[in-house]
């Protein structure tokens, strides 16, 4: 677990190994998730076929794609919550599991070493900020009740919250319950983030802030984030790597830099993503 201290230069190397992932990626450091030939899918239904990528330590992994093609049933996948038809998941600390051993005890037991903010938000009504941040620090930890004070604060300060440990996620801004969120999912330090859609809907000034959150806690806290978003501004500014995936074909068609995609890549779906075109443009580009 990471103590939220920045780390040094020398962790922050980079490592061009990268086995799992033959896209010719730039790695950051040594692989955090493993991703091998996952399908997902419901009965006859089937999302997404065979997704094969890696996320590197100290990367900002973004996944990418139209609505519906399966981005947050795949960060569902990741942390659990959802049961693969085939393939595996590799996690740092957690082992490989697939479909076989996705009920094994020892994948529920203990603190996740990793947070979540779901698209939602997902903050308990009922709650204050505060009780929102102090529940998985009470679930998981044997802390007094004054450290976990002291840690909510130091949680909330980080995000910009301070001020507003006692008010209900009603009594909040749309942004600030997204910065909230991300402050439960940094209760028990992860190393390791998974944001849905952070900057949806924020103004363009609340949604660069969050860039500059999530970059703050990559570069300067060396956490590791695999996060859904649309925005292109943000993408650029704050990715490492990408994986896109594309509804109609059940796959993940590109992955790498967003930046190298953008310029370089000869699929039109992935050019006209990356470059705001229309789709009309990209399919004669097709044909
Ligand atoms: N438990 C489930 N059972 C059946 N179908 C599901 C289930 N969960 C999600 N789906 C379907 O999977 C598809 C992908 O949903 P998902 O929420 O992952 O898309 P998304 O890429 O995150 O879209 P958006 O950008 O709109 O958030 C949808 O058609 C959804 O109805
Ligand atoms: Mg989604």
């Amino acid at each position: 677990m990471s103590d939220l201290s920045p780390v040094t230069s020398g962790e922050d190397a980079q490592d061009p190994s990268d086995e799992a992932d033959s896209s010719g990626d730039a790695p950051v450091g040594e692989p955090v998730i493993r991703v091998k030939a996952m399908t997902m899918g419901w009965g006859d239904f089937i999302l997404q076929r065979e997704a094969t990528f890696t996320v590197n330590r100290g990367d900002v992994f973004v996944l990418l794609g139209g609505s519906g093609c399966g981005k947050s049933t795949l960060l569902q996948h990741l942390i659990g919550l959802q049961t693969p038809l085939a393939g595996s998941v590799e996690i740092a600390g957690l082992g490989e599991r697939g479909p076989e051993r996705w009920g094994e005890p020892r994948f529920r037991v203990g603190p996740p070493p990793f947070g979540v903010m779901f698209q939602s938000g997902a903050l308990f009504g009922s709650m204050t900020v505060g009780q929102n941040l102090s529940l998985p620090l009470e679930r998981w930890t044997d802390l007094p009740p004054d450290a976990i004070a002291s840690l909510v604060r130091g949680r909330l300060g980080l995000v910009g919250l301070r001020e507003f440990e006692h008010h209900y996620p009603s009594e909040i801004s749309g942004g600030m319950k997204k910065r909230a969120a991300i402050a439960r999912a940094l209760a028990l330090e992860p190393d390791l983030l998974f944001l849905d859609e952070p900057s949806a809907g924020l103004d363009p000034v609340s949604a660069v802030e969050l860039d500059d959150l999530i970059l703050t806690l990559n570069r300067q806290f060396g956490l590791t984030v695999v996060l859904v978003t649309h925005e292109l501004e943000s993408i650029f500014k704050i990715a490492t790597r990408c994986a896109f995936l594309d509804k109609d074909s059940q796959s993940i068609i590109a992955r790498g830099d967003p930046r190298q995609l953008r310029d370089e890549s000869t699929d039109p779906r992935v050019r006209a993503f990356f470059n705001r075109l229309p789709r009309s443009v990209a399919e004669e580009a097709r044909a």
